[in-house]
């Protein structure tokens, strides 16, 4: 067993995008049908089998709860092939980012999974986590989770040289937000309403032609820990702080040896040194297409994979002509 201090193998990027487009695929038989535990279930055995194909000793850090909640992909689970001089990694995973989406046949659902050295990401616990996130370009500190909403709008709008009125920010449509879309609001902002999917609602912002500056809101943590990874590898700012709703969940957090329950995490706090960040699209989606049929069974993905050392972005057509990957 090895662990690689410089570099993932570069193999391991190609592999990656193998395993979240099984994952989209078998979720993808289960769009529109309802049913959000099967489509999570189908994404989660078709993605720990690819897995566990892969020749690394791979942890999973983020998956899908704790051992006694999820049978396959629980934090802490073993997968990969692990030979002598594989490398020791540590893997945050989203079988299916979108559950409801899929179920009802909605934009962005995503299989998502990143990457990287043992101990460069964050262990977070399944508890929400406030969130706000930029992509690429802006000064360090452009924005901060502690100042206020108008404070991080204007300073944003003043390094993008705009009006704060041109910003336009993406927030998950929640009774939790009313404060926050009525601040934006009053600011003249404008404002994407996602109804779930706030993975793919940080990526947009390091995409230009999404329109989106900026991510604000409450959503998942371990969301949060696999929206920072993509931004480690394609640039950007993110902050994130844990948020508790009762005493379990903040047991569970020291569980996770997270002592400091008021820590403001930036995005090296999260995804730290190398990492590689892959989505396969369920649905359609403003970042990736979704999972397409064609007569005859063949079946057609589309992938972004990312690495943080080199910097690279790759978007990935797969056609499966011989039906599943
Ligand atoms: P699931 O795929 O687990 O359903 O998560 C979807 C999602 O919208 C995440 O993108 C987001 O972080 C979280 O749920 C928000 O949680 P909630 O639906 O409780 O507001």
């Amino acid at each position: 067993m090895t662990t690689a201090s410089n570099a993932l193998d570069r193999v391991l990027v190609l592999e990656m995008v193998r395993v979240t487009e099984a994952a989209a695929i078998a979720a993808a038989k289960l769009v529109g049908r309802g049913d959000e535990k099967a489509a999570d279930a189908a994404a989660v055995e078709a993605m720990r089998a690819a897995l566990n194909l892969l020749p690394m000793e791979g942890t999973v850090v983020i998956g899908e709860g704790e051992r006694d909640e999820a049978p396959m992909l629980y934090i802490g689970e073993k997968v990969g092939l692990a030979g002598p001089e594989d490398p020791r990694i540590d893997i945050a995973l989203d079988p299916l980012e979108g559950t409801t989406i899929t179920a009802k046949a909605g934009p962005n659902a995503l299989a998502v999974l990143a990457i990287a050295e043992h101990g460069c990401l964050l262990n977070a616990p399944d508890v929400y986590m406030q969130k706000i996130a930029i992509g690429p370009g802006y000064p360090d500190g452009t924005i901060a989770l502690e100042d206020d909403v108008e404070t991080n709008i204007t300073r944003l709008a003043s390094a993008k040289g705009c009006a704060v009125g041109d910003i336009n920010a993406c927030v998950l449509d929640r009774p939790r937000h009313r404060e926050l879309i009525s601040e934006l609001r009053r600011l003249g902002c404008g404002i994407k309403l996602i109804p779930d999917g706030d993975v793919a609602g940080v990526i947009a912002t390091t995409d230009e032609d999404t329109g989106i500056d900026i991510y604000m809101g409450s959503g998942g943590a371990p969301e949060g820990v696999l929206a920072a990874a993509a931004l480690a590898c394609v640039g950007g700012q993110i902050q994130g702080k844990l948020l508790f709703r009762n005493d379990d969940e903040r047991a569970r957090a020291r569980r996770w040896g997270i002592e400091d329950l008021d820590r403001v995490y930036t995005l090296e706090d999260m995804a730290k040194g190398d990492c590689i960040f892959a989505a396969t699209g369920v649905t359609e989606g403003s970042l990736l297409d979704g999972v397409r049929r064609r007569k005859g069974g063949a079946i057609e993905t589309e992938s972004i994979v990312m690495r943080a050392s080199s910097g690279t972005v790759r978007y990935i057509k797969g056609e499966h002509r011989k039906g599943v990957a």
